[in-house]
């Protein structure tokens, strides 16, 4: 492999974001932590998945890691260029290198607005071509993901939900982005779809070594997609490891929970269902010491003392004070 291969095209470090919110009408200000400290780092062609409950904040880190909020404390580096130290014209070019796709195919697009002109807009929006090319650009984009040329003048509402994701990820790619984040792309298709729409994605990245953040809730689907696996809890990473060594031999406490509550890959696994204690902690109030605490089954005194930082174990990141 050639340094230009190896090299990151995505680098988060130490990510968090904050939000201040007030408690009712009258009440006093506080601060909500989305995401408390999430550090990654992706290559060209290779897919980091990050999984966790509803509310854990994987869509606010897929806000940051697209440049929609910047972060309040941390850095991002795309292609090696730190974006917050960018001038206005570096930012631009770094903006158009990482694109999204959102969960909700029928939101993502413009009623008013034909698949082909979709398609196109990001190119003229850019400058980019003229428009015998930018046609040519979007026909090709087309019919890579799946779709026929005489869909081109179609209306979104003439399409079904996984054609449309399609088309959603069509337009996310016109630019040749570096990196594509997906926020639980296929979690609003139906199952029978979403086999399809998850085989295109594997597809599209081979033929154009795009990176892939791809973010859901639903392990059996992670498992299918990811080469890394970064668990999420209350805004932070328990478990970052490759994709294998994640799913044979989970090790975080969260991890072995989520994993034994998804019959379909608790395949190496076999062991008996962990339910997890009590409601998903507030991230406006999170439990003291270790944010996962307060449902662990095998949390211990320390553990409500002081938080524990990820630490290399067993081949793996692990934030937990029993495995160090
Ligand atoms: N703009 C905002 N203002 C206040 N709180 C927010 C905002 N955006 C997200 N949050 C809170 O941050 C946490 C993480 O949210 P989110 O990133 O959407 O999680 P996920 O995508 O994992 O479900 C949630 O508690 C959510 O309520
Ligand atoms: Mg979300």
């Amino acid at each position: 492999m050639t340094p230009a291969q190896t090299q990151p095209v995505l680098v988060a470090e130490d990510l968090h974001r904050h939000y201040p919110v007030r408690r009712g009408l009258f009440g006093r200000p506080a601060t909500v932590r989305a995401l408390a400290g999430v550090s990654f780092s992706v290559a060209a062609g290779q897919t980091l998945a990050v999984v966790g409950e509803s509310g854990c904040g994987k869509s606010t880190l897929a806000r940051l890691l697209t440049m929609i909020e910047p972060p309040s404390a941390g850095r991002l580096l795309i292609d090696g260029i730190a974006v917050e130290q960018a001038d206005a014209p570096r930012r631009r070019a770094l903006r158009r290198a990482v694109q999204i796709v959102f969960q909700n195919p029928y939101g993502a697009l413009n009623p008013r607005q034909t698949v082909g002109a979709a398609l196109i807009e990001p190119l003229a929006a850019h400058g980019e071509g003229d428009p015998a090319s930018r046609e040519a650009a979007a026909r090709e984009m087309l019919r890579r993901v799946g779709l026929r040329p005489e869909h081109f003048g179609r209306w979104p509402h003439m399409f079904s939900g996984g054609q449309r994701q399609r088309i959603a990820i069509a337009r996310a790619l016109m630019l040749r982005p570096r990196v594509l984040v997906l926020d639980e792309p296929v979690s609003a298709l139906d199952v029978s779809i979403r086999a399809q729409v998850l085989n295109l994605l594997v597809e599209l990245q081979q033929a154009l070594q795009v990176a892939y953040v791809f973010i859901s809730h639903d392990l059996g689907v992670v498992r299918h997609m990811a080469d890394e696996v970064l668990v999420m809890y209350l805004g932070r990473a328990v478990e970052q490891a490759p994709q294998a060594r994640l799913f044979d031999d989970p090790q975080h406490p969260y991890t072995q929970a989520l994993l034994s509550a998804t019959p379909t890959v608790d395949v190496a696994l076999r062991r008996q269902r962990i339910v997890l204690q009590g409601e998903l902690p507030s991230p406006l109030n999170p439990p003291q010491g270790c944010a996962f605490s307060s449902r662990c089954p095998e949390v211990r005194a320390a553990c409500r003392q002081s938080a524990p930082a990820l630490a290399e174990f067993a081949g793996r990141q692990v934030a937990c004070w029993l495995r160090r």
